[in-house]
């Protein structure tokens, strides 16, 4: 039994792991943004739609910046757009920007990341996204103060990028639109709403399933670590809801949302995002939340390929979930209940229906797709546009 386990279960991927983000995390951290910019930069702070000009976090970050020529960009929106960013990418030019320096959550920090892409690239910066480039060298450097945690954009190189004159959600993922520092001060997600707090919990333990609910592959470390991040956000995302001053959960949660996408569970081994995928393009049709996409599509997904992911199916029921009492199916579709009933206790609903949308989109969302060369989604490949179809009309 024991060989023929080493004959059919795959092995641990070689990789090269290297993040390159100095990452300040605590209580005061925002006064280190003073020691990681040189005195003379000249700086862009992107921002939202003022919530930093609310909490204090603003001007903290105005007195870590000192006597630095700063410019400020406010106004980028959740899911930011291309129309949004371009006039930041042509200051930068105007004003010779050197660093970017986002303060803001997921959408601040990928929207500084396009931009800081944008500022030297040769021809129509929409290629970044319509191609997917992955080598951008002329990025100017990225500094970010994160204030939601949920996206891991602190320390990956990745940004999502919306364009809401065709209806578009793109990625792009670089090594060079990596900040090369991001201050990560917990107090400064006190003044989330309880909408954002469940956002980012769900989101983040998302992240973990794209990288963990896949096949096993004999990677004791990441397994056990996704487990970990997936027990954490169980364990301290309702306690964050009730309490949100609750420094403990708190910081919890925001180092569990940067280890769910920072890298480190995901190296070597097999990643999904098919549930990713199908989700941002539920937000570019129906402007649905990121996260809240991903509550719809993830448990049908999970029961669409339970076939595919069984052995990871028990896996996670029994170590996540405590379930290790019926039969293989019984514990599977306890798995997926659970799941489905975490995201319903963080007010996440996971129904179509609930967003107002009708089982039509699932046509739709295929298509979309499928006009897009993503025929095969998946850690095997094997999400054709006609399962996605299935998914979402399972989801309804
Ligand atoms: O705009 P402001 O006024 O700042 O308000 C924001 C915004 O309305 C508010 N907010 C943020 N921090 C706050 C706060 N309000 C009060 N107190 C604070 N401390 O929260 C609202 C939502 O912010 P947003 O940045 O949109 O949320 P999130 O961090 O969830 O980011 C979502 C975006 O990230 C992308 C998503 O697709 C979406 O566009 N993702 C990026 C990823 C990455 N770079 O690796 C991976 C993810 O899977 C995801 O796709
Ligand atoms: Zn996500």
């Amino acid at each position: 039994m024991g060989a023929r386990n080493l004959i059919v279960c795959p092995l641990m991927d070689n990789f090269t792991f290297h993040n390159p983000t100095r990452l300040h995390f605590g209580r005061g951290q925002i006064a280190k943004i003073s020691q990681e910019l040189p005195s003379q930069a000249r700086v862009l702070l992107l921002a939202g739609g003022g919530s930093i000009r609310e909490n204090g976090v603003h001007s903290q970050v105005k007195a870590a910046l000192g006597s630095r020529t700063v410019f400020e960009f406010f106004g980028v929106e959740a899911n930011p757009d291309y129309a949004t960013l371009m006039p930041a990418v042509e200051l930068c030019r105007r004003e010779k920007i050197e660093w970017v320096l986002p303060v803001g959550g997921g959408s601040v920090l990928d929207g500084s990341k396009f931009v800081a892409a944008a500022v030297h690239f040769a021809g129509d910066p929409w290629r970044i996204l319509a191609e997917r480039l992955s080598s951008l060298p002329h990025a100017l450097p990225i500094g970010a103060v994160l204030t939601l945690p949920a996206t891991g954009s602190e320390a990956n190189g990745a940004a999502v990028i919306s364009r809401r004159s065709t209806k578009e959600k793109l990625a792009f993922i670089s090594p060079d639109v990596y900040p090369r520092f991001s201050i990560l001060d917990p107090e400064t997600t006190y003044s989330l709403p309880v909408r954002q707090i469940a956002n980012g919990v769900g989101d983040a333990f998302a992240h973990v399933i794209e990288q963990y609910l896949t096949y096993p592959a004999d990677a004791a470390i990441q397994d056990r670590f996704a487990e970990g991040v997936m027990q954490t956000l169980i364990e301290v995302g309702p306690r964050t809801l009730a309490h949100p001053t609750d420094y403990v959960a708190r910081s919890n949660l925001v180092w569990a949302a940067t280890c769910a996408l920072n890298g480190w569970i995901g190296v070597g081994v097999p990643q999904d995002w098919a549930t990713h995928m199908i989700g941002h393009e539920l937000t570019a049709l129906h402007n649905i939340d990121h996260a809240r996409t991903l509550a719809i599509v993830l448990p049908s997904l999970l029961q669409v390929q339970r076939e595919a992911k069984r052995g990871k199916l028990l896996q996670y029921g029994a170590r996540v979930w405590g379930i290790t009492e019926g039969t293989e199916d019984a514990r599977i579709d306890a798995a997926i209940d659970r799941t489905r009933g975490f995201y319903g206790s963080i007010g996440i609903k996971t129904r179509l229906s609930d967003y107002g949308v009708g089982p039509d989109t699932a046509a739709e969302v295929a298509r979309r797709l499928a006009s897009r060369g993503m025929t095969g989604l998946g850690e095997r490949g094997e999400v054709t546009p006609a399962m996605v179809e299935q998914i979402l009309r399972l989801a309804a």
